[in-house]
């Protein structure tokens, strides 16, 4: 072995033991991270369901009219106790984001009903989101403890 092969087989040692700890170390540290991230993953891949329902009073028709950035799920005039829903399996890059326009008499609401976002997790239960068109507001159904909770007002004008 001449001197420069000497040297560079020291400098391939020296490597492999200053590298070889850092990768350990980088692969069992953010452990939490791991963990979160996987949790994370299995809810995307999952189908989720969004369902509307109008629970209205006196035969009211509820208009709804739902969107994402790249689907347009058309306009929907339910009577009371119809329901409209619609799956879909959340993106696994960039936002996943649904809303809708609700409408009945001179009353309106615009919302969110799907998002990326873990209260919206617990509520549908990982799952299912049903909102419910009610003639004091719009609820949102706790699926775990069955119970509906308001979260928009109803808004005068189309
Ligand atoms: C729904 O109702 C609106 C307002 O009453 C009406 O303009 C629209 O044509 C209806 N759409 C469908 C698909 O029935």
């Amino acid at each position: 072995m001449n001197n420069f092969c000497k040297n560079f087989a020291f400098f391939i040692l020296i490597q492999a033991i200053t590298i070889t700890p850092l990768i350990v170390s980088s692969s069992s540290d953010p452990d939490q991270g791991h963990h979160v991230d996987n949790t994370r993953r299995s809810l995307l891949f999952k189908t989720w369901r969004v369902h509307v329902v109008n629970y209205m009073s006196n035969r009211k028709t509820l208009l709804v009219h739902c969107k994402s950035k790249d689907d347009d799920l058309g306009i929907h005039n339910l009577s009371v106790g119809v329901e409209f829903s619609w799956k879909f399996r959340p993106r696994i890059f960039g936002e996943t984001l649904f809303w809708c326009y609700m409408a009945y008499d001179n009353l309106h609401a615009t919302f969110e009903v799907f998002r990326d976002d873990p209260y919206i997790f617990a509520k549908c239960d990982y799952g299912d989101c049903v909102w419910i068109a009610r003639d004091n507001g719009i609820f949102l159904k706790d699926i775990s403890s069955n119970q509906d909770e308001i979260r928009y007002d109803w808004v005068q004008g189309q």
